[in-house]
């Protein structure tokens, strides 16, 4: 059988399905993903940008990255790829997203079902009042911003360092284990916990699926490794 019937095939007898996302899906939209070729990480340090030192030593430099991945996301569309995981959503009796991406396009493609483990580009947060608002603006005018009690806002992201918000992440564990298929799709698998849900799944009796144009460390633990865009791979699954 060739990748996408066995997958269509696991789907179609699947009750839950919950899926992994990674810069990987954005890519074909024009979203930089972090790793590989003209990946972020490739030109910048996580630890000067992406880590709450990094924002108490230079809140403006770390605004600054963050502003210019809001511009870039803000001129391109969820994809192929996006528009057939919402799809598979509407068929699904029970269905999950777990994205590790902030640039908002799964809910863009009509995704309703989000978990957000990393977080929202498109959220603010102040550093110290309890505040937390949507900022749709492409590009802040203002660096940094700040919360209307005076103090500086932060992206609503998860950095380096930080625990993966709580609520959201114990849905992400329950829906891995819940689930009878379990999609990976465009990640590298290296950024736990996040990459250790479809191990979870696996243990718990759900078939795992990897779309990636490329192995990950996780490739050889998965049900069914399968190279392809996701851009490609996706919308073959409900054709
Ligand atoms: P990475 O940049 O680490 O990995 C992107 C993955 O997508 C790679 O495995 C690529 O092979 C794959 N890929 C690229 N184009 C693809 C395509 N068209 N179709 C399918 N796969 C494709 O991105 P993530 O795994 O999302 O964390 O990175 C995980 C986390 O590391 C991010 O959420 C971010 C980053 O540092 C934080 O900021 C906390």
């Amino acid at each position: 059988m060739e990748p996408w019937e066995t997958a269509r095939h696991w789907l179609s007898a699947a009750t839950s399905v919950t899926v992994l996302t990674g810069a990987g899906i954005s890519a074909e939209s024009g979203v930089p993903t972090f790793r590989g070729p003209g990946g972020l990480w490739r030109n910048q340090r996580p630890e000067d940008l992406a880590t709450p030192a990094a924002f108490t030593r230079d809140p403006l430099r770390s605004w600054e990255w963050y502003n210019w991945r809001r511009g870039i996301i803000a001129t391109v569309q969820p994809n192929a790829g996006h528009l057939a995981l919402a799809r598979i959503e509407e068929r699904s009796a029970q269905f999950t997203l777990v994205t590790q991406n902030v640039d908002g396009l799964h809910d863009r493609a009509g995704s309703r079902n989000i978990l957000k483990v990393h977080g929202d580009i498109w959220t603010l947060r102040c550093t110290q009042c309890a505040r937390a608002w949507q900022d749709l603006r492409p590009a802040l005018p203002e660096l940094p911003p700040r919360c209307e009690c005076g103090a500086v806002a932060r992206p609503g992201v998860v950095w380096f360092g930080e625990g993966l918000p709580e609520d959201v992440w114990s849905e992400a564990v329950l829906a891995a284990r819940a689930c009878d298929v379990f999609l990976l799709v465009g990640t590298s698998a290296v950024v736990y916990p996040a990459a250790g849900l479809a191990e979870l799944a696996r243990s718990h009796g759900a078939k795992v699926v990897e779309i990636n144009i490329e192995d990950t460390p996780l490739s050889a633990h998965v049900d069914l490794s399968w190279r392809a865009r996701a851009s490609e791979a996706l919308p073959r699954l409900v054709e």
